[in-house]
C-alpha cells in the first residue's frame, strides 16, 4: 500500500494590473517526475490495485509519443517499484523511439513498450481485452489516467489552502482533473476548465464524474490538442521571465494565457480571487522544442 505523501504545495500570487487577484498552486512540484494532477490521478487507482495483492504487479496504459501520462506512469512505477508497460500510438516509432525524449525517459524508468498502428490504437476496448487476457493480474489504466478513482484522487489537490478562492481553474484534457476539483470544491466556488482538446462530449463526462454543475468550460484559443501557437510560446517565455514559473505549451501555457485574456476582458467579477492549478507537463517541453526547431520557430527557453 502506498501512503499519502506529506505534501505542502505552495500557492504563489501573480502580480498583474488586472482588477482581480491571480494565484498559482504549484502541483507541478509534488514530485520531480510525476508532476501535478498525474500523481493524484494514479494514486488511488494503484493503491486499490495493490490492496488486492496481485502477484507481480504490472501497470499497463496507453498514450502518444509525447504523452505526459506515459511519462508519469513510468515514473510512478519506478518510484514505487512496479513494472510498467506503455501501449504507444504509432508503430512507425518502433525503430526510432530512442530519439523521442518522452519515450527514452520512460524506458529509463523501466517501462516496456508495445507499439500499435494508429488504426488499432483507436479500438481501446479490443486492446484492453487483449492485454488483460495476456496479463490477467495487471492494472490497465485508461489513456490520460481518468476514471472514477482518479477523480477521487484529485481531492488531495484541494484543502484548507484552496477554500478561500472564488475560482478554481485547470486545463482540461480527458476531464478527470476538473471533475475532481468540481466534486470536492466548496459550496459557492466556481470551477473553470480551459479545454485544450476538441471533444464535445467532455461536459457530459465531467458532469457524470463530478455530480455537480459548478463548472464551466472555456476553449483555449488554440484548442487543438498538440497545436503550439507562436503567441503561446511567446507568452510562456514572457511568463517565465516575469514570474519564474515554467509552463508547458500543451496544457498550463494555454491555461494561464486564457486566464489572462479572460481577466483582461472582465470575465471575472472585480476583486475575485482566481486560483490556477499548475498541473505539470513540463517534460513535454523537450519534445515541443524538437518540433519548433524543425519548423525554424522560436523555442521555449525556460533555462530550467
Ligand atoms: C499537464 C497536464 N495538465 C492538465 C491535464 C488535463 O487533465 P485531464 O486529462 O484530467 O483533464 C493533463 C492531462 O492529463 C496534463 O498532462
Amino acid at each position: 500500500m502506498l501512503q499519502i505523501p506529506e505534501h505542502k504545495i505552495p500557492i504563489t500570487e501573480i502580480e498583474t494590473n488586472f482588477d482581480v487577484q491571480i494565484f498559482v498552486k504549484r502541483e507541478d512540484l509534488i514530485h520531480q517526475k510525476i508532476s501535478g494532477n498525474k500523481f493524484w490521478k494514479l494514486f488511488l487507482n494503484v493503491n486499490q490495485y495493490l490492496e488486492s495483492k496481485p502477484q507481480n504487479p504490472l501497470l499497463i496504459t496507453f498514450g502518444g509519443a509525447f504523452s505526459n501520462h506515459i511519462a508519469s506512469v513510468s515514473a510512478f512505477g519506478k518510484e514505487f517499484g512496479i513494472k510498467t508497460v506503455g501501449i504507444i500510438r504509432g508503430n512507425e516509432l518502433e525503430n526510432n523511439w530512442q530519439e523521442n525524449p518522452t519515450l527514452s525517459e520512460a524506458s529509463k524508468n523501466g517501462m516496456d513498450f508495445h507499439f500499435v498502428s494508429r488504426e488499432d490504437y483507436q479500438n481501446k476496448e479490443k486492446l484492453t481485452e487483449n492485454f488483460s487476457n495476456q496479463y490477467p493480474n495487471s492494472l490497465i489504466i485508461p489513456e490520460g489516467g481518468s476514471n472514477e478513482s482518479a477523480v477521487e484522487g484529485v481531492q488531495y489537490m484541494l484543502g484548507n489552502d484552496t477554500k478561500d478562492f472564488d475560482y478554481l481553474c485547470t486545463a482540461v484534457g480527458t476531464g478527470g482533473t476538473i471533475a475532481g476539483i468540481s466534486k470536492f470544491a466548496e459550496a459557492g466556488q466556481k470551477v473553470l476548465g480551459i479545454k485544450v482538446v476538441r471533444d464535445d462530449s467532455l461536459e457530459k463526462t465531467i458532469l457524470e464524474w463530478s455530480g455537480k454543475g459548478n463548472f464551466e468550460l472555456v476553449n483555449a484559443d488554440e484548442n487543438r490538442y498538440g497545436k503550439i501557437s507562436e503567441e503561446n510560446v511567446r507568452f510562456i517565455n514572457w511568463f517565465f521571465d516575469e514570474y519564474q514559473i515554467p509552463l508547458d505549451p500543451i496544457y498550463t501555457g494555454k491555461l494561464m494565457q486564457t486566464i489572462f485574456e479572460l481577466a483582461q476582458k472582465g470575465f471575472f467579477p472585480k476583486g475575485s480571487k482566481v486560483l490556477a492549478f499548475h498541473t505539470g507537463g513540463l517534460q513535454g517541453i523537450k519534445g515541443a522544442n524538437l518540433f519548433l526547431k524543425n519548423k525554424g520557430r522560436e523555442l521555449i527557453s525556460l533555462n530550467l
